[in-house]
Formats: C-alpha cells, sequence, structure tokens
C-alpha cells in the first residue's frame, strides 16, 4: 500500500469514518463498517446525488427495490451465465486470484519457496447466492441482486402506469450490491458489499438519441465531480473497447480516477441499448414496451445508464480532500460533503458564560445543519482535530461575543477568521455551503 493510502486508512480507522467490516472476529474479507463520520459522508453523497438527479429534474423519478429478487430476473440479465471474472488457482496451496490481478499474482508468487504453477483462467460467476424460505435446497436459492439495475428495468412497466413519465426520463435508484469479488482489496475500492447510485434513462431508439444521450450523461458526471470539488486533473474517461465491455452493453464508458494505486474506475456509462426491457419481456412473457402518446407507436426503449459506487465516490473525494502542508493536516472536502459543517467553541471551558452562549449558538443551528460541539483543550487543538475531518468552518465564542454579540467563524482551507453577528450565523454559513 501506498504511503498516501496508509495515510488515509489510518486516519478513517481512527477518526470514525471507515473501520473493517466485523474486525472483533478477525474481519470478514472485502467487507467495511462506516463510523459516524463515515456515516454522515456517505449520506451527503447521497442526499446531494439525490437532489441533483431527482429532485431538481422534471425528466426523473426515483426508486427504492428489493435487494432479493425472483432467480429468473438474472437469468434474463445475462447475468447467471456472463457475469463472470477469470480466475487462476495456485497450484502449490490453492489460493485463487482474478488471472488480470498481475500484482496480486506476482506478490502470490513471491511467498512461495519454489515457483508457483496456475491452473488456466476459469470463468468465476460473481453473484452472491442465498437462501431464502425454510428448505436450503435448489429451489430456495436466490442471488443478492450484483447491480442495483435490474430491480428498475423490472418496474419499467410500474413506473409508466403509476406516474406521468414520457420519453426521455429517468429512474434513479439508490442501494446496496454483493457481489462474490475474487480479489476485493485497495482499502474499499473493491468490496464485495458495496452501495451504488443509479440513472437508468429510457430513450427513443427511432430518434436515434443513443449517441446525445451518451454524450450528455458522461458531461454531466464528470462536471458533477468537479463541481464537488475533486480536481478534474484528476479524472479522465476511459471508453471501453469491443470485448472489454459488460454484456449487456453497446457502448461504455468509464470515469477514472488517478488513485494512489493508479488510474482506476469511479463509475460508469453505459449505452444498453434494449437489452434489458427485451430480455425481461422475453423472459416474463410481459410486455415492456412504450407507446408514444403523439403517434401511438409502441416500442422498447433504449437505456442510458450511469452507474457509480457510493464507497468507491467516498474513498476518492477523501483521497482527493486529503492535504498536508508543513504546519497541519486537512480534508478539503466540499462544505455539501463533509460531515460537520461547523464547529461550535467556547474560547474557554471554565468560563459558564462563554459556554452558556457557545451552547445557545449550537442547539440553534444544529436544528438545521450538522454542527460539531467541542471545549476540550486549547483552542489550536479543536481547529487541528476539525481541519482533519474536514469541518469547513469553526465557530467561536469569546469574550467580544458577550460584549457585542459577534463571533470568530475560521475557514479551514484558508485559515482566516470572520467576525460574524450570531444573527446573521445560519446565513453566513447557508450561503458558503452552497
Ligand atoms: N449497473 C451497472 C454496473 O453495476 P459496474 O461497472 O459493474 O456497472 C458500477 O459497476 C459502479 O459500481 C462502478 O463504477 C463502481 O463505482 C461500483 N462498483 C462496482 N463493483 C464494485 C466493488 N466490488 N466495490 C465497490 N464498488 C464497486
Amino acid at each position: 500500500m501506498t504511503d498516501l493510502m496508509e495515510k488515509i486508512v489510518a486516519l478513517c480507522k481512527r477518526r470514525g469514518f471507515i473501520y473493517p467490516g466485523s474486525e472483533i472476529y478477525g474481519g470478514l474479507g472485502g467487507t467495511w463498517d462506516y463510523g459516524p463520520l463515515g456515516a454522515e459522508l456517505k449520506r451527503n453523497i447521497k442526499n446531494v446525488w439525490w437532489k441533483d438527479v431527482v429532485q431538481l429534474r422534471e425528466d426523473m423519478v426515483g426508486v427504492d427495490t428489493s435487494i432479493m429478487l425472483n432467480p429468473k430476473v438474472w437469468e434474463a440479465s445475462g447475468h447467471v451465465e456472463a457475469f463472470t471474472d477469470p480466475l487462476v488457482e495456485c497450484k502449490v496451496c490453492h489460493a485463487r486470484i482474478r488471472a488480470d490481478a498481475k500484482d496480486e499474482i506476482e506478490k502470490h508468487g513471491k511467498s512461495h519457496d519454489k515457483k508457483v504453477d496456475w491452473t488456466e483462467p476459469q470463468k468465476f460467476n460473481l453473484l452472491v447466492k442465498a437462501y431464502l424460505g425454510v428448505l436450503e435446497d435448489k429451489q430456495a436459492e436466490i442471488y443478492l441482486r450484483g447491480e442495483i439495475t435490474q430491480g428498475v428495468h423490472v418496474n419499467f412497466k410500474n413506473v409508466l402506469d403509476s406516474s406521468r413519465v414520457k420519453l426521455p426520463f429517468g429512474i434513479a435508484q439508490i442501494g446496496k450490491a454483493f457481489r462474490n469479488e475474487i480479489t476485493p482489496g485497495n482499502f474499499t475500492f473493491r468490496s464485495r458489499e458495496f452501495e451504488q447510485m443509479e440513472v437508468q434513462y429510457y430513450i427513443n431508439p427511432q430518434k436515434d438519441e443513443g449517441e446525445k444521450w451518451y454524450e450528455y450523461w458522461k458531461k454531466f458526471w464528470m462536471d458533477w465531480y468537479i463541481s464537488l470539488g475533486i480536481n478534474g486533473d484528476n479524472l479522465h474517461f476511459k471508453d471501453h473497447k469491443e470485448g472489454e465491455r459488460a454484456h449487456y452493453a453497446k457502448a461504455a464508458t468509464d470515469i477514472e480516477y488517478n488513485s494512489p494505486f493508479g488510474w482506476a474506475e469511479f463509475m460508469g456509462i453505459h449505452h444498453r441499448g434494449d437489452w434489458d426491457l427485451s430480455r425481461h419481456e422475453q423472459y416474463s412473457g410481459q410486455s415492456m414496451k412504450y407507446k408514444d402518446p403523439e403517434t401511438g407507436e409502441e416500442f422498447i426503449p433504449w437505456d442510458i445508464e450511469s452507474s457509480a459506487g457510493i464507497d468507491r465516490s467516498a474513498l476518492f473525494f477523501l483521497i482527493d480532500a486529503y492535504t498536508e502542508d508543513d504546519k497541519r493536516v486537512y480534508l478539503k472536502l466540499h462544505p455539501k460533503l463533509a460531515p460537520f459543517k461547523a464547529a461550535v467553541f467556547p474560547l474557554l471551558a471554565n468560563k459558564p458564560d462563554l459556554v452558556k452562549l457557545a451552547r445557545e449558538i449550537y442547539e440553534d443551528l444544529k436544528q438545521d445543519l450538522m454542527v460539531a460541539w467541542d471545549e476540550r483543550g486549547n483552542i489550536g487543538g479543536r481547529y487541528a482535530s476539525q481541519d482533519e475531518i474536514g469541518t469547513p468552518f469553526c465557530i467561536t465564542v469569546d469574550f467580544q461575543s458577550l460584549e457585542d454579540k459577534t463571533v470568530t467563524v475560521r475557514d479551514r482551507d484558508t485559515t482566516k477568521q470572520d467576525r460574524v453577528k450570531i444573527v446573521d450565523l445560519r446565513d453566513y454559513l447557508n450561503g458558503k455551503i452552497k
């Protein structure tokens, strides 16, 4: 692991962003638990995403579908047959590794005294199996969803019939997905349980608008990540060539992030054509057609999908925000994403008047914003502690506050302080958080 990754992993554990899953029992490979600050960060990512994708748009609606689906869904979607990664097995100790994970294979080779031989690559299906019902036989076997996508497609007709959507329109969803990853790693980057946020954007194939919407969503997401503070130099598109694409995609591109472990997939934009709806029509026997209200024509729409991992987003936001200078370490998180928007301090914890006024401000602000309280140690230590978790503003109640009802507000990135009237604090913070 690189030096920077070691620092990020240590900070996440120490300050309560991310812990190894089931740690007291020795862990469970590829699972992670989010602590108090990590839970806030993830919730903020999801809230900003939902607001920008659903709340502010008239062409989008949201759903929340089941993790457990009828197993036929996964036959229809092609995942039972094709959702595989190539796997090789060490002939010495039978360790199994992804055939394309060259570093892992090399590292493993060095762990044995003798030369390691590997089996030929075999296809390994990534769907996680579970049993539902009282019998643990073949009939009770289901899959935990390997992508959150299929719950949307199988409800395409329900959404059409129960809302006023008209093409082009999108269905958004946020939720957990599960994959039996052969080689989880790079902290949360490749996990076995993770969260996705996706848009399935349905378009009219007869208007030949595939290219237009595909390019539209590519630009939308690139701009979105940059607007939330990711350095644009650390992002690029990587198109999938023929033969590299998932079984459902006519065209696909990833937005990649320049991570400490190399350029790595942040999210994907996929032109899924009519693959999913056609297959569900075929396998379920139910029509998945859309009737054009103007022409009366019936057809199966195409889908331009945007699919992002929330855990990967959280990780890359943290890495990109991590800043060290000769004086301090701070997380330059966008205020919309920062776990706490502000922290409130009394200058001295042993002065009841200061504590009383600071508590009033804290109690008032927290009605609208996540706000931290700290009265431990000296003011410098409190600033350092908030900087390290990315709190953009620190509000200090000092002796002048008792006289003129103003406080100091210190900016995390510049460390400059403004003197702000207490009655204006809420507007001041809201103006900066936008
Ligand atoms: N519905 C399409 C789909 O799931 P994908 O490229 O397999 O496409 C989309 O996954 C996104 O989900 C990825 O770009 C990544 O952000 C996230 N993701 C996929 N596998 C992951 C894993 N094992 N751990 C964490 N995030 C993952």
